[in-house]
């Protein structure tokens, strides 16, 4: 069986936010895949960044696949202006509702894809009655809410046991990992199972090598 490709999707907060569409652009050209878009409200997170807008201004500059990661209490009043600024993927939180297939199914219906991002502590035993419904499951592996934060090991067998239920549920549901990515943790995680990795301060600290930061992370495999 041959590995499936591993999909490098830098988190923009990290970027040289006052020239975002030279930015995008060098994503780009440096083999990235998405784009992923931390949109965070000062609630569900402390922190504030940006909402459907900068997507909308972003939209027509770029043909990357945009993933929206919406740390956001109340993504129900929000989704259609994410749908309108051309979001490819919108996850929200496991965390914000008892049921969140309402949700993922009226996101499928405006021919969004949509998943669920599931905080460090919070368990996936539930994640089969939502699969279904689901495009990406979005695992973190640092509390949401700010760059830079040091990857929680414990995450490597989150990753391995989401990995399974995936693969019991036979659906082809990407399985990303977000926070603390490098050239250390992203073999770990690819190995368990992981397909899609986000990456802030790893890929951003390298802005004279992005591409070359780019394949590390892509290039990751079992060692
Ligand atoms: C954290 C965000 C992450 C973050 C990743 O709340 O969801 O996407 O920007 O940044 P690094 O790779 O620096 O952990
Ligand atoms: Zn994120």
């Amino acid at each position: 069986m041959t590995s499936p490709q591993i999909l490098i999707a830098p988190s923009i907060v990290c970027a040289d936010l006052t020239r975002l569409g030279e930015e995008a652009d060098r994503l780009r050209a440096a083999g990235a895949d998405w784009l992923h878009l931390d949109c965070m409200d000062g609630h569900f997170v402390p922190p504030l960044t940006f909402g459907p807008l900068l997507l909308a201004c972003l939209r027509p500059r770029s043909d990357l696949y945009f993933h929206a990661h919406l740390m956001i209490e109340h993504p129900e009043r929000q989704v259609d202006e994410f749908l309108r600024a051309g979001a490819n993927l919108i996850t929200f939180h496991r965390e914000v509702y008892e049921d969140p297939r309402p949700l993922l199914q009226r996101l499928r219906e405006a021919g969004c894809q949509g998943g669920l991002a599931y905080k460090p502590n919070t368990p996936l035993g539930d994640l089969p009655q939502f699969l279904p419904f689901m495009d990406a499951l979005l695992v973190m592996s640092v509390e949401p809410g700010w760059s830079g934060q040091e990857f929680q090991p414990e995450t490597v067998a989150r990753i391995r046991q989401a990995r399974a239920l995936i693969d019991a549920a036979g659906l082809p549901v990407h399985l990303v990992v977000d926070g603390g990515i490098n050239d250390e943790t992203a073999p770990l995680v690819v190995a368990a199972g992981a397909t899609v990795l986000v990456s802030g301060s790893y890929l951003f600290a390298h802005p004279g090598d992005l591409a070359a930061a780019v394949a590390v992370l892509r290039g990751a495999r079992p060692s």
